[in-house]
């Protein structure tokens, strides 16, 4: 079970480089089932998630080869995937269906499970699908999606960042022109759209609420490098704030993490872009407002890994989770290090300034995961994350050697820590991604 050892960590200071976005690593390689042809992808994370999509597109008749660092596919002939344990615990397995639709005319597929932070239907890309004209049956755990084809209007009820990725998918080889309105506008979906266009698609208004496709009749090979993680950036920059840092998160995009900088800004950290990434300087010491919302709002993602800042502010901090129903969990963990917070629904209200103090806690989720490794350098003495799961490694690229880097003491424990765990949160963990 992996297990990580964080000590307290004051004053995180270097300059560590951000990794490549699990959340558009992941689409892109869905759409590499789009053609025939290769299609390579450089700077690939080093993350479970993106071993187990590589394993589901093995399974869907694609050649994968993993080189250091870069990854390539070719799915000659595709078919569905089969029984699959990855598609069931793996939620971005769904990002198939629209590419397996398009190509092949048919995917069938295990649903993929509701998870820890929520149910997580997948209701807004079956509707859009049976607009571009899709049979959808379900029965048991599967989905089957079936048909050729067309181009149409669509309305997502919520700007779902997967049912916004899927329906792109299926729309480019459709015949005739696709709407989405009420697009989701994050920056994974502008860089899906970006290697589509490379594959030969035509697509405008990527990162608007309206996406306009216009379907051709085969896509092409091509060769992409993913944007930089910005929560994966987010989350050090929490770090460097909670700690009073100096850092330098090389690589990262500003522009793709405005909502969580201006949160630490106000909060009285000195964040400044330059050629070389985002420099961030100072603790944050005022409490804040977070309300999670679609981008360009403030991230669902970012919502623990500030919320443990938060505990370290002067004063009360009033979040508001909007975009799951169930991603207050790292709450009880935190509350076992010594941190003041109430839920009341979808509100927390995190009293600021109380000592954390070292001891062992439980990772429910992936950004939780991170949380309390965050927590974990703001505390008095040792914390011992346990990760029964391994949550972290799902979409962290050595989040604990970063840190280490940056001067924390942060290592990943191969044997459990001599430390004892309080009962709870012992129970079966789902994937979150
Ligand atoms: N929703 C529906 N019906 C649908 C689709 C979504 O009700 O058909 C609901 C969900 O239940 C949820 C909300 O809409 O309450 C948002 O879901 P969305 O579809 O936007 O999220 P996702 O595509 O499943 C991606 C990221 C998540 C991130 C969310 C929100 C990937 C692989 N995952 O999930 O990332 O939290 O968008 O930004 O891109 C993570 O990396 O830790 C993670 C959970």
């Amino acid at each position: 079970m992996p297990q990580y050892l964080v000590g307290f960590s004051p004053r995180l200071s270097g300059e560590v480089p951000i990794s490549t976005a699990k959340n558009a690593v992941l689409p892109i390689l869905a759409a590499a089932l789009l053609t025939q042809e290769e299609i390579i992808l450089y700077k690939t994370p080093d993350l479970t998630d993106v071993k187990h999509m590589l394993g589901i597109l093995r399974s869907c008749g694609a050649e994968v080869t993993e080189e250091k660092g870069s990854v390539r596919v070719r799915a000659v002939n595709v078919n569905s995937p089969g029984e699959n344990a990855l598609l069931r615990t793996m939620r971005a397995s769904v990002l198939i269906m629209g590419p397996l639709l398009a190509r092949a005319g048919e995917c069938c597929l295990s649903m993929p499970g509701g998870c820890a932070i929520g149910q997580r239907p997948i209701d807004l890309h079956l509707k859009g699908l049976q607009k571009l004209g899709a049979k959808v049956a379900q029965e048991g755990g599967t989905v089957q999606v079936s048909g050729l084809l067309k181009g149409a209007n669509i309305y997502l009820d919520f700007p779902s960042v997967g049912a916004t990725e899927n329906l792109i998918m299926a729309a480019v080889l459709a015949k005739g022109v696709t709407r989405i309105e009420n697009a989701a506008k994050e920056p994974e979906i502008i860089d899906l759209c970006k290697m589509l266009g490379l594959m030969g698609a035509r697509i405008a208004g990527a990162g608007t609420a309206n996406i306009m496709i216009e379907g051709v009749e085969r896509l092409h090979g091509a060769e992409y490098t993913p944007i930089p993680d910005r929560i994966e950036a987010g989350t050090l920059a929490c770090a460097a704030a909670l700690t009073e840092g100096s850092v330098l998160l090389e690589g990262a995009r500003s522009d793709h993490m405005r909502a969580l900088l201006f949160k630490l800004t106000e909060s009285g950290v000195i964040c400044q872009e330059d050629a070389r990434g985002l420099r961030l300087r100072g603790k944050a010491r005022h409490p804040m407002e977070a309300r999670t919302l679609s981008y360009p709002g403030f991230p669902t993602d970012m919502q623990a890994p500030l919320m443990v800042v938060a505990t370290q502010t002067h004063g009360l901090s009033v979040f508001l989770e909007t975009i799951f129903e169930n991603r207050y969990m790292h709450v009880v963990e935190l509350r076992r290090l010594g941190a003041h917070i109430r839920v009341e629904g979808q509100l927390a209200l995190i009293q600021g300034g109380r000592t954390l103090n070292g001891t062992a806690v439980t990772a429910t989720d992936l950004r939780a995961a991170a949380a309390l490794m965050l927590a974990g350098l703001a505390a008095q003495g040792q914390t011992t994350v346990a990760d029964p799961a391994g949550h972290l490694a799902r979409g962290y690229e050595g989040l604990e050697e970063k840190l280490s880097a940056l001067g924390a003491s942060a290592r990943r424990l191969d044997a459990p820590a001599n430390l004892t765990k309080k009962p709870g949160n012992d129970g079966e963990f789902m994937a979150t991604n």
